[in-house]
């Protein structure tokens, strides 16, 4: 019997994505057949670009890339992880900080659902530094953002700086 492709499920917030995302989802990569950038929809907070945007931008950084694909999701993540039968779950771990949160989630997800696998992968350290936080502070802050995030989100950036008369990024 033929094997399936190999699923892996990136979720996330993704607001905005970030080089430390595409450093991850170029690992995966490499490991699965393909990756699904699988976007929160609801995170609860204000966001600073719409479902919609973050999805478009996922898909221009990632166009030419049939191994990447990018889907939204809402409620539980092993629900969707289940439906759509990924292999594992990828979650990028930059530094300690990030484990205790991170394996608090995998333990919570494997509790829910004790088939669902998550792969930590580790970014490189030139852009393990990154946050999608610390982006937004420095996007409505004015400041730089080049070699943070790929170009699709530059470019919205200093388009709405050039709309509201930002300093430029
Ligand atoms: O980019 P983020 O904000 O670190 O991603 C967090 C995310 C989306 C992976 C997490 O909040 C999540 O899986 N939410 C879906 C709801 C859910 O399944 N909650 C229980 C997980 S312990």
């Amino acid at each position: 019997m033929p094997e399936l492709p190999r699923l892996a499920v990136f979720p996330g917030s993704f607001d905005p994505l970030t080089n430390g995302h595409v450093d991850v989802i170029d690992r995966a990569g490499r490991l699965f057949d393909r990756v699904v950038v699988a976007l929160l929809v609801n995170t609860g907070k204000t966001p600073l670009f719409s479902a919609e945007e973050r999805a478009a931008i996922i898909r221009e950084t990632f166009a030419g890339r049939p191994g990447v694909g990018v889907d939204t999701f809402d409620g539980l993540l092993v629900e969707y992880a289940r439906r759509r039968r990924a292999a594992a779950v990828v979650r990028g771990l930059r530094r300690a900080a990030d484990f205790d949160y991170e394996v608090q989630m995998t333990d919570m997800n494997r509790h829910l659902d004790s088939s669902i696998e998550t792969v930590f992968l580790v970014p490189s350290p030139q852009v393990a530094f990154i946050s999608s936080t610390l982006v937004r502070e420095i996007a409505a802050l004015g400041g730089p953002v080049e070699g943070l995030v790929p170009d699709p989100v530059r470019a919205r950036i200093l388009r709405r700086r050039a709309a509201a008369n930002w300093r430029d990024a």
